[in-house]
């Protein structure tokens, strides 16, 4: 793992431990890696809607766009990580039909799903003007960061 990466990490554990709420944690995590990681241009948190668990909320999040507030479990590359309880990374948006578009700018996307005790709560979502950006160190990171949130969590 890079050592922006580390530094990073550490940063997030160490602010979760006195955090006030999960929101704050996403907030945190979501200014830093947009500020941090250049190719981060989208960087946010939906949250399963407590009315309709079919639905993904938008949650804390930085980037140049406005989200998609709302996206149906059957819809986007948020709905499919969700839907499938996998991680999901595409290299290049164009090239999937499931994409559900925040702004023409994007090329790749990663989107994390967060568990807790075993029910999806949240995803991670980072949008990329890059092409490729999500590669399997960056991955691994992403998953880091939201294992952070996941473990806030189910601290609740
Ligand atoms: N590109 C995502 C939607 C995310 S919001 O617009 C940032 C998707 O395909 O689900």
């Amino acid at each position: 793992m890079m050592l922006v990466h580390e530094e990073l990490l550490r940063e997030f554990q160490d602010f979760a431990l006195i955090a006030p709420t999960p929101e704050s944690v996403m907030e945190r995590i979501a200014q830093r890696l947009h500020e941090k990681m250049t190719r981060y241009n989208w960087v946010g948190f939906y949250v399963i809607d407590p009315v309709d668990p079919g639905v993904l909320l938008v949650g804390p999040f930085v980037g140049s766009f406005t989200p998609n507030a709302r996206i149906p479990l059957s819809t986007g590359l948020c709905g499919a990580a969700a839907s499938s309880g996998q991680v999901v990374v595409v290299h290049d948006v164009s090239k999937d039909p499931r994409y559900l578009a925040g702004s023409p700018l994007v090329k790749c996307e990663i989107v994390v799903p967060i568990f807790v005790k075993n029910k999806l709560a949240a995803e991670f979502d980072i949008e990329s003007y890059f092409a490729s950006t999500f590669t399997k160190p960056e991955q691994d990171f992403v998953e880091a960061c939201a294992a952070i949130v996941g473990k806030y969590l189910g601290k609740g």
